[in-house]
């Protein structure tokens, strides 16, 4: 994989559509990567915001792919409901990410060096505003930048570290991407950080015996029978990657898979683990860290086999050289 890691750098176009007056204004591209709002802002003082990842895939045969864009734009649109904030239209939402990434095409990494381009919509409350209250205009943008691995540096193995804090409460937000969850995990994942760990492993917020979250992605374990397992919860992020993932588990690999509460105290059930998500894609767990124990999964600091199987077949997809399910992928008409 490549190693420019997961980092800002300004490209050329991103998109920007404003709402007022009840509509969404037809989106432009613009060069310009700063945005003059309000100081008054709900999005600057009461975190109305809310956004997205998803990534163009440069294939072999030269053509650029999203993977599951629509399930993005249905996800966005549910953080937007959760805050009050207006939906972009499903074909609004790729229409975008089509126009960011054409209009991009310079910078857009080539096939087989691992980078992809990721792309970065968002929904932000903005204009006059002072008591608590949701916006009465609103910004969609979409900005993209090349990217390498998130976690480590390639498909290699990392360690991650329970953190007392939760990144969401049992009936809160946790299971909408929006902005306040993230922040809430800064400390933690600094704390996690500082003593040698990848980042925090999130358990969940009522009875912190269970695995939600691996920092920004989803947890998933293989048993010892090869059983793909995965927490549920409705303060985990409904992870696109995590649900591709179960349904190749079950229709590439003929794994059973399910979803089911993961115990932070029963680790040993699993052989091999991972964290997946986006920008994460897989990353294995070589151990865990909690209260005063460490458990080190029997794959430890080598990738597990079905891990290695699980990774090869959905980057295989992603990047068009295994045939995809239906309607996972669109492919941008250059
Ligand atoms: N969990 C959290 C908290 C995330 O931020 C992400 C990233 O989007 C994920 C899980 C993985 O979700 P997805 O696979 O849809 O990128
Ligand atoms: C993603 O995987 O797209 C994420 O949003 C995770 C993180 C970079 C916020």
């Amino acid at each position: 994989m490549g190693n420019i890691g997961f980092n800002y750098q300004k490209t050329p176009f991103r998109y920007i559509s404003r709402w007022k007056d009840g509509e969404w204004s037809e989106g432009v591209l613009t060069e310009d990567n700063i945005l003059h709002i309000n100081e008054s802002s709900p999005a600057l003082h009461y975190g109305q915001q809310c956004f997205e990842g998803l990534k163009v895939y440069p294939t072999k045969d030269g053509k650029l792919q999203l993977f599951r864009a629509q399930d993005n734009a249905k996800r966005l649109n549910t953080s937007c409901r959760r805050l009050l904030m207006p939906e972009i239209p499903e074909s609004m939402f790729i229409d975008a990410c089509k126009q960011v990434a054409l209009a991009n095409l310079d910078v857009i990494p080539k096939y087989g060096i691992g980078e992809t381009f990721y792309l970065r919509p968002f929904v932000i409350g903005v204009g006059e505003n002072i008591g608590v209250k949701s916006a009465t205009e609103f910004l969609f943008v979409v900005f993209g930048l090349p990217v390498g691995t998130y976690f480590s540096d390639g498909l290699s193995p990392v360690s991650f570290k329970t953190s007392d804090f939760d990144r969401a409460a049992p009936n809160g937000t946790g299971s909408v991407k929006v902005g306040g969850n993230y922040s809430a995990s800064f400390l933690p994942k600094k704390e996690a950080v500082k003593n040698g760990y990848a980042d925090c492993i999130y358990l969940d917020p009522k009875t912190h015996t269970k695995i939600e979250e691996v920092g920004a992605a989803n947890f998933f374990g293989i048993t010892h029978d090869n059983k793909f397992v995965t927490p549920t919860s409705n303060s985990i992020l409904p992870s696109i990657t995590k649900y591709s993932l179960l349904y190749l588990a079950k229709n590439y690999l003929g794994l059973e898979a399910e979803e089911r509460d993961c115990f932070i105290n029963n680790l040993k059930e699993f052989k091999e683990a991972g964290a997946c998500g986006t920008a994460a894609i897989i990353t294995p767990i070589n151990a865990i860290a909690h209260e005063d124990w460490v458990h080190q999964f029997e794959s430890g600091e080598i990738v597990g086999e079905v891990t290695q199987k699980l990774y090869d077949t959905l980057v295989g997809i992603q990047f068009g050289d295994i045939d995809a399910p239906e309607g996972w992928i669109t492919v941008i008409d250059k």
